[in-house]
């Protein structure tokens, strides 16, 4: 594997992501909570870092645990600390270096700069930047305003970059991070879903034995994944909670619960509709219902979970995004992020973890959901909250005001998939608005609710953008949902981006 030292930059994600691509297994780790150095790690890549190697505590490694003995890669600050550890001379740089530069110079011959062109467009964001390089230290690409684009140590496998070959915008970067990764560390281009499949359900087997694993569904990518990855390990041992909170989309218990029994699962749903509406009767305040739902859900499945004996697991469907942050370099306190459906749920229930896709993207664990022939539309499913339709019904929650809101939703999803324009969309739903707005229909006047439909593109839910519907489609699901849904006048579309709009309303 590759070892990713994480100085804080905000690509260090995309350097694991690229590297995977590759088909090669790598871990990001905070530079000052280094995992133990061991003959799997291949070749060490440095991060960048939003700090300056020139400030008092800039962040920090060892060096010459790695140098040397592993092919070594620094990028921009990873590769400026080194300039500046040996000897070399590290300055603010004297115009503005952020953006796209072209490389006027390569030296091609050297491995790294294999089949990279002259002219290749490299993306740059530093505000530092390498004067000197210290002795033996050889100059291998440049651009125009950066003589330093890239180095090599002489008769050493340690590189360092100034630009960024992760991101998209360098057009050869993929090229670069390949010759590092498999022709100068060596490693096989064997990481791929089907072997990760294989070796995590032997890894479980060996792991959790005649153990019994208890895991709450979500109809979700993630735990669908992860509880079939632990029932092909394990079989009937594993127990599957599906808890219906009454704020599922419609029919979606029902349909979900077959298609799990179809998989194979022993899944067991729990119609605890009741106990979640009495429990948010009356609130308003939307952390207020995110607190309610979740001290329910946790009562529910625990009470569930006590009915099956000597469970001593806890499954969870937990993602590597879940897990590391680049603010990890912050401190060892922030490396975690609860995973905030079932906060709390472990420390409740005593019992210990098991988390087979902390590794994983979200591509990737729809990727080993395919290797194992998990349903296609369980793995092409939108993101929808674990507080589901009770954050998009703002004000207070009753069964009536679900249910309307689960019909609108139902037309424009349905509709989306008719018009094969769900694939294109990266979440979408309905928000059932506290505001009552006056009618015609036919010779009567009518005062009903209003409902706003919100599409977005987005790639991981922290940024995102309305999606351009096409107006005949919009026009078609409003007629139908006026027509329809008894109790709603007014359909209106988000057109808000994200920030400062959120995707749910709440
Ligand atoms: P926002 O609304 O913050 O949402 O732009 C980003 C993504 O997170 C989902 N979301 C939640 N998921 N519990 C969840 O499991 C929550 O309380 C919650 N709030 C928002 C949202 O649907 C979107 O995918």
């Amino acid at each position: 594997q590759i070892l990713i030292l994480d100085f804080g930059s905000q690509y260090t994600q995309l350097i694991a992501r690229r590297v995977r691509e590759l088909n090669v297994y790598c871990e990001i780790h905070p530079y000052n909570n280094l995992p133990e150095i061991t003959d799997d790690i291949k070749g060490v890549i440095f991060s960048g870092s939003p700090c300056s190697v020139r400030e008092e505590d800039a962040p920090d490694v060892d060096v010459d645990m790695f140098r040397g003995k592993v092919p070594v890669l620094g990028v921009c600050y990873g590769a400026q600390l080194m300039a500046q550890k040996y000897g070399g001379n590290v300055l603010p740089s004297e115009i503005r270096e952020y953006g796209r530069a072209r490389l006027s110079h390569v030296d091609s011959h050297f491995d790294l700069m294999k089949e990279i062109s002259l002219d290749s467009q490299v993306w740059m964001s530093h505000g530092d930047t390498i004067k000197e390089l210290p002795k033996g230290f050889d100059i291998i690409a440049s651009t125009p305003s950066v003589a330093v684009a890239a180095y090599k140590v002489q008769n050493e496998l340690t590189y360092g970059i100034q630009f960024h070959p992760e991101v998209t915008h360098s057009e050869e970067g993929k090229i670069l991070l390949r010759n590092f990764v498999v022709h100068i560390c060596g490693c096989a281009q064997e990481w791929t879903p089907d072997i990760f499949a294989e070796t995590t359900i032997a890894e479980l087997k060996e792991k959790l034995g005649n153990d019994k694993v208890v895991l709450g569904l979500s109809g979700g990518v993630d735990s669908s994944v992860a509880a079939v990855l632990i029932n092909r390990a394990i079989g009937d041992n594993l127990h599957c909670i599906f808890v219906d909170n009454g704020l599922l989309r419609k029919n979606e218990f029902e349909s979900v619960l077959e298609s799990y029994k179809g998989m194979g699962l022993n899944v067991k749903g729990v119609d605890a509709k009741q106990q979640f509406y009495d429990a948010l009767e009356g609130i308003t305040d939307p952390e207020g219902k995110r607190k309610a739902i979740g001290r329910v859900f946790i009562e529910v499945f625990d009470q569930e979970a006590h009915k099956i004996q000597d469970v001593k697991w806890l499954g969870q469907g937990t993602i590597y995004p879940d897990v590391i942050e680049s603010v990890s370099v912050k401190g060892p306190s922030a490396t975690i992020k609860s995973h905030h459906n079932v906060g709390g749920l472990p420390e409740k229930m005593n019992l210990k973890v098991v988390e087979p896709l902390n590794t994983l993207f979200k591509d990737e664990v729809r990727n080993v959901g395919r290797s194992l022939e998990i349903d296609p539309n369980i793995l092409g499913r939108h993101p929808f909250p674990g507080p589901g339709l009770g954050i998009r019904i703002l004000g207070d929650i009753t069964p009536e005001k679900v249910a309307i809101l689960q019909e609108v939703d139902y037309i424009f999803i349905n509709g989306l998939k008719e018009k094969g324009l769900y694939d294109d969309v990266w979440q979408a739903g309905a928000m059932l608005l506290p505001i009552h707005s006056v009618g015609v229909m036919g010779d009567e006047r009518t005062y009903e609710q209003v409902v706003a439909l919100r599409a977005v593109t987005s790639v991981d839910g922290m940024t995102a953008d309305w999606v351009d519907l096409p107006y005949n489609f919009l026009q078609d699901v409003s007629n139908d949902i006026i027509n329809k849904v008894k109790g709603v006048n007014r359909v209106v579309y988000d057109i808000s981006s994200k920030p400062p709009a959120t995707i749910e309303w709440e």
